[in-house]
């Protein structure tokens, strides 16, 4: 009999071993990401010819150009506007109201102009436009007699943890039909401002005098969202222009003269990095390609910022930078490091929800994962699950003209949730203080096709829900291709 039983017991051990190491490969793998194989269509990866009518110049002697708005105080009661006039200062004035056709107020601006090599710009003219009311349309006017022009933009409701918002993401844009793409797109997506992860007209792709001429073209090329609603710029290595040979050394020369941004009011010393609160959400943007090491005047000011973040005004906390910190691509990999190093610990102990960055033209999302327990002798030297993480989403795809970084790294990293290298944008929905939808958009479909989506929940204040749907998060994050109305 019990030769019988060992003997039954001997046949079943391999069947044991199959089952045990099925559920090993199951269990090891339900983490691995998805690396996209889509196939996508592609225009060649070159800008749009300036005669396109896509970069036409609005009529009258001296019209208005390049129209582009930007939030211009910490609480988004007021805004920034600036354009450009080609031939001549003309007016500094912003006239607006809250009707059409009828302008109660007025604000002044100031005109500045600047050389680059030959090149001298239009007359950019910034005006700040303040003590603006909460969740109200404004109407504003701009330019003179025939020639003046006029657009509207919607201020956000006042800040409040319940307050829901809806934010585009927008990368290494460009001029191509790729980046036409990527606009179109956004406009159907139902964002009410853009954060730009920087990278914006690629203007240093060409030389001498044509780099400013490819600055102005861009200026217009984007003025059909930029005019109406605000865009939070970050800059990218495309912004520097460093370019000896022609004399020009003054890195951000033309972003500085044509993208100012808050910055005082975050009490930041640099235009390149500061924050801004909007409905729900505290933003902060970071210069990747400004000092930030220890004591610099960035980890200064990031270490005073994320103790003025208060979740119970502000539940969401974002970050914007340029270079990616986590990626997976083989282009510009490990370029994120050093901030990751100066950053990433800050990121874990305020809880950031997400961060956003650019710089590779892929898409690419993580798990919340950190790697903050690296020392240069510890030996600890991989990312680790943490709940205490930001989701790190790579949105670098807008489509500008050195086209699409398509090798990844092999295999994929753990922490890496999904990947495709496809032109597209994302939005951040936020609905209340604990969760917002997240979603990207592939240009080849249409607006409402999620490529990847998932339900981000508020890192602050879904502590105790957290566990209940710990199971359901868990299906979000490794079904990408979920869509909302299925969650
Ligand atoms: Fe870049």
């Amino acid at each position: 009999m019990n030769n019988l039983k060992d003997k039954k017991m001997g046949s079943m051990i391999p069947e044991f071993l199959l089952i045990s190491c099925v559920l090993f490969f199951f269990l090891n793998n339900v983490y691995a990401g998805v690396t996209s194989t889509f196939i996508r269509s592609e225009w060649p990866s070159v800008d749009i010819p300036l005669d396109n009518e896509v970069f036409v110049k609005p009529n009258g002697h001296n019209a208005p150009e390049q129209v582009h708005i930007t939030q211009g105080d910490y609480d988004g009661k007021a805004m920034i506007i600036i354009w450009v006039t080609p031939d001549e200062p003309g007016s500094n004035q912003v006239k607006y109201g809250t009707s059409e056709n009828k302008y109660d107020f007025t604000a002044e601006g100031t005109v500045k102009t600047y050389t680059f090599y030959n090149y001298t710009s239009g007359y950019i003219h910034v005006c700040h436009v303040e003590n603006l009311e909460y969740d109200t349309k404004y109407y504003y006017e701009i330019g003179e007699g025939d020639s003046a022009r006029q657009f509207w933009f919607q201020t956000p409701p006042k800040i409040d943890p319940n307050a829901s918002y809806k934010f585009g993401i927008i990368g290494d844009l460009g001029q191509t039909f790729n980046s036409l793409s990527t606009l179109e797109h956004y406009i159907q997506s139902g964002a009410q401002t853009v954060l730009h992860v920087g990278d914006l007209s690629y203007a240093d792709r060409y030389k001498y005098d044509d780099m400013g001429v490819r600055w102005d073209s861009y200026g217009r090329f984007v003025e059909k969202i930029s005019a109406y609603q605000p865009w939070i710029w970050t800059t990218g290595n495309h912004e520097i222009e460093y370019m000896p040979y022609m004399n020009e050394v003054v890195p951000f020369k033309q972003y500085l003269y044509r993208y100012p941004t808050p910055y005082t009011a975050s009490k930041s010393s640099n235009p390149l990095w500061y924050a801004i609160r909007r409905a729900s959400a505290h933003i902060i943007v970071l210069s990747s390609y400004s000092p930030f090491v220890k004591y610099t005047p960035q980890w200064e000011w990031l270490k005073e910022e994320f103790t003025k973040v208060d979740r119970k005004q502000t539940p969401w906390l974002i970050v914007i930078m340029h270079s990616p910190i986590y990626n997976s691509n083989s282009a510009h990999y490990m370029e994120g490091e050093s901030m990751r190093v100066a950053f990433e610990s800050w990121f874990v102990q305020y809880k950031v929800d997400v961060v956003f960055a650019g710089h590779v033209h892929a898409y690419e999302r993580s798990y919340r994962i950190s790697n903050i327990h690296y020392n240069i002798t510890g030996g600890v030297s991989y990312p680790v699950p943490d709940k205490s993480a930001p989701v790190y989403i790579t949105v670098g795809d807008g489509g500008n003209q050195e086209g699409l970084a398509s090798r990844f790294n092999d295999p994929q990293p753990d922490y890496s949730a999904f990947r495709e290298a496809s032109y597209g944008h994302s939005t951040l929905e936020i609905m209340n203080k604990t969760h917002a939808f997240y979603h990207w958009n592939r240009n080849d479909d249409g607006k409402k096709v999620a490529t990847d989506s998932f339900v981000l929940h508020n890192q602050y204040w879904n502590k105790s829900l957290r566990r209940r749907k710990l199971k359901k998060n868990y299906l979000h994050n490794i079904v990408p291709t979920l869509e909302l109305n299925q969650l």
